[in-house]
């Protein structure tokens, strides 16, 4: 098939290009270069398109034969969602719809859309399932449930065949080392864990040691990217046997708190890494780990990075030597 991945110089997006790629898939990038890495753009041809600007859309569509469109485009982190939600939801929900009014023009029915566990909120279930009521607590997860409910009427009104992917915590890298995560600022907490390891970042803060969990840091289900993209090459299988708008969460079913994670990579990294109690960070839900059962028997999926000190183990691989 040939794929067009729109965010495809972004952190999970380069992974999915390359997974496509050695799928046997043709690659075509779409990206705006605003967070993604030109040097990330190895399997496939970039074209420089913003999806706020729908007239720069038409250079990814026409002519191309585009079959399928995975959507990674997004701003995603929760905490600047909340100091800006004006610039989350029009590109999260207004870049989306363009991006879906310009399939809808050329005729590409197929999307893979990458949601978000962000769309739970607060959850009090101890694993989430795709059952479990959508209350986003802020406004990223807020304008990725909006985009759900776009495709489920999207589905009924043109036809359109969708797999909203909720991820939990991406995290880690391809092993080869030519790609990974890059993010300026990097606000994610293994990133800035290996940086602070290797004395690079700022002194490592845990947000919140007074939440209701195991040791009042907040837990989350971390997920190797690898594996996120297994599940989006399963998606497209998906989509070819099933019409309508499904959604799948991916997680590992484990949750790790951030003292853990700390642990963890202090044992990857062969050292200690300094850090400090801060304040929560506002839009932290407490507790985040997934029920995978659906995608794990719908999808055949099965994630074969299980152990939190494998996942960070491919990311310090990468933070020793970032290629970008
Ligand atoms: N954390 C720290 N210190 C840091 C960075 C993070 O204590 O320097 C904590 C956070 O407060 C949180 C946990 O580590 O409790 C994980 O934080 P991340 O920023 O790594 O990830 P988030 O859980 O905030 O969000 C990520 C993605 C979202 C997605 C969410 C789903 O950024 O897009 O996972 O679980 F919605």
């Amino acid at each position: 098939m040939r794929v067009l991945v729109c965010g495809g110089a972004g952190y999970i997006g380069a992974h999915m290009c390359k997974a496509l790629a050695e799928a046997g898939h043709e690659v075509v990038v779409l990206d705006n270069l605003s967070t993604g890495h030109r040097q990330a753009v190895l399997w496939g041809e970039l074209v420089e398109a913003d999806l706020l600007r729908p007239e720069t859309l038409e250079q990814a569509f026409a002519g191309r034969g585009v079959d399928a469109v995975m959507h990674f485009c997004a701003r995603s982190l929760v905490g600047e969602s909340v100091q800006d939600p004006y610039a989350y939801y029009e590109n999260n929900v207004t870049g989306s719809l363009n991006l879906l009014r310009a399939m809808r023009r050329h005729g590409v029915e197929r999307l893979v859309f990458s949601s978000t566990a962000a769309v739970f909120g607060n959850p009090q279930a101890e694993r989430i399932d795709e059952s479990h009521p959508t209350q986003p607590i802020n406004p990223y997860g807020r304008s990725k449930l909006m985009i759900e409910q776009v495709l489920a009427d999207a589905a009924a009104a043109y036809g359109l065949r969708s797999v909203s992917l909720r991820y939990f915590n991406a995290a880690g890298a391809d092993p080869d080392g030519r790609i990974g995560e890059a993010h300026t600022p990097e606000t994610h907490l293994i990133p800035n864990l290996l940086r602070a390891a290797l004395g690079q970042g700022p002194a490592m803060k845990v947000f919140g040691a007074d939440y209701p969990t195991r040791d009042g840091t907040c837990i989350r289900d971390y997920i190797h990217v690898l594996d996120l993209a297994d599940a989006h090459l399963r998606a497209l299988g998906h989509m070819a046997a099933h019409g309508g708008a499904h959604v799948f969460n991916l997680g590992n079913g484990q949750g790790f708190s951030v003292r853990e994670v700390i642990r963890a990579a202090e044992e990857v990294a062969g050292r200690a890494i300094a850090h400090e109690v801060a304040p929560r960070r506002p839009g932290d839900p407490a507790v985040l780990v997934a029920d995978s059962v659906r995608a794990r028997q719908e999808l055949e999926w099965t994630p074969r990075y299980t152990r939190v000190a494998d996942i960070i183990e491919t990311a310090w691989r990468w933070h020793q030597a970032p290629a970008y």
